[in-house]
């Protein structure tokens, strides 16, 4: 059984193993791969497994061995999906493995936008302390969490459980989410105030963002709802970049209608220097590491392997073909 990991790096740059996929046939694992080789690198390959390679119509189409394409990622949109199902190729994913890592992550940016961790120990390590009149000193406003009002947009898996970790530090909490109240999707979790959008972008001191990217979400962040945001309220979006119109964004933060933003997603990754975002006031930008705890990781090694045993036991798990 031939085995093609078209670019490992990012899940495993050395710090997991790979062991349990090599026991599983011959494995061979690329760091990256360019555009141009995804064909030659995969041909005679039963199994390959992508995590941002496009493994498109025009790839698919030339993989005569491809059986099984396992998606190292929840999202699963670098693959042709239906082109795969068209020539029987089982499509897999990994959902589930980051939550906590990503509500985490959540936290670490709001965290920094209340008290500015970072910065104030940046300027201590330059002296700042040490030549203060005070015992203490601040250079932003520091808010308390438990005085605010979290509006969460798309209250799935990752939206419930930040919307219990804003609940345990005290904060109010807002949800919008197409399903809530529908029957399929249940109840809102206890203390979560279902609202519609509006409301949500008008009452929030925090807005976050965990739904989809699709065609009804993407920019679901314009210029109209950032001037429904308080002024002094913080925009979160660890989901995709493209929920959210950057340009309005940076406009909104460099013009002080907005007090802060924390990102750990761009619309193109890696992004270009000159991404209006990159330097806008205020905002915190982090290189989509939300998924990247080590222990995030190692489950999502681990499921990915599960689903191909699971696949060659003929019992396949996590598939996404329609
Ligand atoms: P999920 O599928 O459990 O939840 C998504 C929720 O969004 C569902 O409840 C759905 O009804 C809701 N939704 C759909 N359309 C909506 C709309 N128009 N407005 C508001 N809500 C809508 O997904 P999960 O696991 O909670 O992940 C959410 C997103 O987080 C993923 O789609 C992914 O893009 C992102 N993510 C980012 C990571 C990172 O490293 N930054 C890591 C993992 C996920």
């Amino acid at each position: 059984m031939k085995i093609v990991v078209l670019d490992g790096h990012t899940l495993n740059s050395g710090d997991l193993s790979w062991e349990t996929l090599e026991a599983l046939g011959t494995c061979t694992v690329y760091p990256r791969t360019p555009a141009a080789e995804t064909v030659a690198r995969a041909e005679g390959a039963e199994i390959v497994l992508t995590n941002k390679t496009i493994l498109g119509q025009a790839e698919i189409e030339r993989l005569a061995a491809l059986r099984y394409i396992g998606v190292l990622a929840t999202g699963y949109n670098v693959v042709d999906v239906e082109a795969a199902t068209e020539r029987g190729i089982t499509v897999t994913n990994v959902p589930a493995y980051g939550t906590d890592s990503v509500v985490q992550m959540v936290f670490a940016h709001l965290m920094n936008l209340t008290l500015h961790v970072g910065q104030h120990a940046q300027a201590v390590a330059e002296g700042r302390w040490s030549r203060s009149e005070d015992f203490c000193f601040w250079d932003y406003p520091l808010i308390e969490l438990s005085d605010m009002t979290m509006g969460i947009v798309g209250l799935g898996r990752i939206g419930q459980a930040v919307a219990r970790a804003a609940s345990a530090f005290g904060m109010r909490v807002l949800a919008y989410d197409p399903l809530l109240g529908s029957g399929s999707a249940g109840d809102p979790p206890e203390g979560v105030e279902p609202v519609d959008l509006d409301r949500l972008f008008r009452e929030s001191d925090v807005v976050t963002l965990h739904c989809p990217l699709t065609p009804d979400t993407e920019r679901l962040v314009d210029e109209r709802r950032l001037r429904q945001m308080k002024p002094t309220a913080y925009l979160i979006n660890t989901g995709r970049g493209p929920l959210v119109d950057e340009a309005a964004l940076a406009e909104a933060l460099n013009a002080n209608r907005l007090a802060g933003a924390g990102v750990d997603v761009l619309s193109t990754e890696p992004p270009p220097a000159d991404n209006p975002l990159i330097g806008a006031k205020n905002c915190h930008i982090t290189p989509h590491i939300a998924w990247a705890t080590q222990a995030a990781r190692r489950r999502l090694l681990d499921t990915a392997v599960k689903n191909i045993k699971a696949f060659l036991a003929g019992n396949p798990q996590n598939v996404v073909n329609r």
